[in-house]
């Protein structure tokens, strides 16, 4: 078992926190054969939602466990579902600034969307500084990229000037995410070849990689 937790979080909604932890979890369990469990700790449940769907259409996968907890909460419940899980996904609220601690302290590594957008890149920082303060690994992840745009090169600078780690893989604005997303499925399960697929498999190497 590796027995890793990645924290998804990011102050600001709508960043793509529970489209990456779906996407991530499908992807550890489909290209790198692990057993995953995510856990949602947003009160909007959108998380949940989408498991429900998932289950509804009988597309439960035996490597996949899904739970619900407190912020508080997942700091126990993802200490006791390392023990039998590969990796745990903590999907979390926006905005959880002062509460975001236990979820932070849980994890091998935080995670943090963002777009590449100056609103974004000023809501990462509280994140950043609770995960430092912690000693915990930090990455970025760019999201909803259109990659002709030049604010990827400023999000780069912006990225280079906290000092902090980010995917050397952006992941596009795609339709797909929202459409796989809405049936309770994931990109990786619709899709066997296309640039969704190959974002998501590149990126789920990488935080492996990032996590040994
Ligand atoms: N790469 C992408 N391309 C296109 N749409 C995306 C992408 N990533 C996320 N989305 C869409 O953006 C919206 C917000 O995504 P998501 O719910 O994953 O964000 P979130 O950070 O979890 O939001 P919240 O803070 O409310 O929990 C959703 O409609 C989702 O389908
Ligand atoms: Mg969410």
């Amino acid at each position: 078992m590796l027995s890793k937790v990645i924290t998804i979080a990011q102050q600001k909604g709508g960043t793509g926190k529970t489209t990456l932890a779906v996407h991530l979890a499908l992807a550890f369990i489909k290209y790198h054969k692990h057993k995953v469990a995510i856990i949602d700790t947003d009160p909007q449940g959108s998380l949940g939602k989408w498991f429900m769907i998932r289950s509804e259409k009988n597309s439960l996968n035996k490597n996949l466990t899904f739970k619900t907890a407190s912020l508080w909460g997942a700091q126990y419940e993802s200490k006791i579902l390392k023990q039998d899980h590969d990796i745990v996904i903590i999907d979390t609220p926006p905005k959880i600034e002062s509460d975001a601690r236990p979820a932070i302290e849980a994890a091998d590594l935080v995670l943090i969307p963002v777009a590449p957008s100056p609103v974004d890149f000023w809501a990462t920082e509280s994140i950043i500084e609770i995960a430092k303060k912690a000693k915990r690994k930090v990455l970025i992840q760019i999201n909803r990229a259109n990659h002709r745009s030049k604010l990827i090169s400023k999000t780069h600078e912006y990225i280079k000037s906290i000092n902090v780690k980010s995917t050397d893989t952006l992941i596009g604005h795609r339709q797909i995410f929202v459409a796989s997303m809405g049936e309770g499925k994931t990109v990786v399960e619709k899709q066997r070849k296309s640039k969704a697929v190959e974002e998501i498999k590149s990126i789920s190497n990488q935080i492996l990689l990032e996590l040994n």
